[in-house]
């Protein structure tokens, strides 16, 4: 092959190679043929959500949470009326490969924020921080890791997470229709929370790590 014809295949096949690469950015900017919407249409292609919309942040949420919640919406076990049709519509190794492309996008690290750091005053950094054991409540800290940047696969990153989705969870775990978590541990945290301290401890961490 000539130089000039290696070029003209580079310029074929370059793009169909690149559409084929990444199985999970496909899905996201065009959803699937079996029903599932373009994810991008409401997360965004980079993830980022949208907060008046209450459509969450994905960018950075570990892969094995992301997965998880698309298994618990697909099987039911987390009832939420937009995104059920949407989980129904993607098999399994479509929902692997959503949660890597998401989890893979860029999101500012949260801050290294633990229990020897100042204690601002506000009421959200305090239950974020220190928790409210009057109420029995733990430091949300404890287990969402230092600054909310998460722990594993089991504790979401808070840290940069719209401030109205944040609230929508507590709330629905309060009121029961979020019952999906392992071992009731956010039932538990949420009942015991009123609403001003939801609405604090949201703004709180909606604040960290942002760019
Ligand atoms: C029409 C808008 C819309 C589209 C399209 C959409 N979502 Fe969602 N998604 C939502 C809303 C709204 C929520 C918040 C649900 C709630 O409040 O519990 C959500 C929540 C989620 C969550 C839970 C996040 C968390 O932090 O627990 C994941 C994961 C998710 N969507 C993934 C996807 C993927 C992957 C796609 C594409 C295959 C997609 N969504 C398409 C609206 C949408
Ligand atoms: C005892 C451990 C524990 C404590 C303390 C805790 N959480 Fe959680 N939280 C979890 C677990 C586990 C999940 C994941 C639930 C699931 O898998 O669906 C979670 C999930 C969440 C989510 C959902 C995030 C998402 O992306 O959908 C929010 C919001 C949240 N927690 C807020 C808080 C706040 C605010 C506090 C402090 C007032 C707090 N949590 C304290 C264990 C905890």
């Amino acid at each position: 092959m000539n130089r000039l014809v290696l070029i003209a295949f580079a310029a074929i096949a370059g793009p169909l190679a690149h559409a084929g690469e990444d199985p999970g950015k496909q899905l996201v900017q065009q959803g699937n043929a079996q029903g599932a919407l373009a994810c991008a249409t409401c997360h965004g292609v980079d993830g980022a959500g949208n907060a008046a919309a209450g459509f969450p942040r994905l960018a950075g949420l570990d892969a094995g949470y992301i997965a998880r919640q698309l298994q618990d919406f697909h099987a039911g076990t987390r009832v939420q009326p937009v995104m059920a049709p949407i989980a129904k519509a993607l098999n399994p190794d479509e929902i692997q490969a959503v949660a890597a492309y998401y989890a893979a996008q860029p999101l500012a690290p949260a801050p290294a924020l633990d229990r020897s750091s100042p204690l601002p005053q506000d009421p959200g950094a305090q239950l974020a921080l220190r928790g409210d054991w009057s109420k029995g409540v733990p430091e949300c800290t404890r287990c969402h890791g230092a600054g909310g940047a998460g722990v594993g696969s089991q504790f979401p990153r808070l840290a940069g997470q719209h401030a109205s989705y944040i609230a929508t969870q507590l709330k629905s775990w309060r009121d029961g229709s979020r019952h999906n978590d392992p071992g009731k541990l956010m039932e538990t945290v949420a009942k015991n929370l009123d609403d001003a301290q939801i609405d604090a401890v949201s703004h709180y961490f909606a604040g960290l790590g942002q760019p």
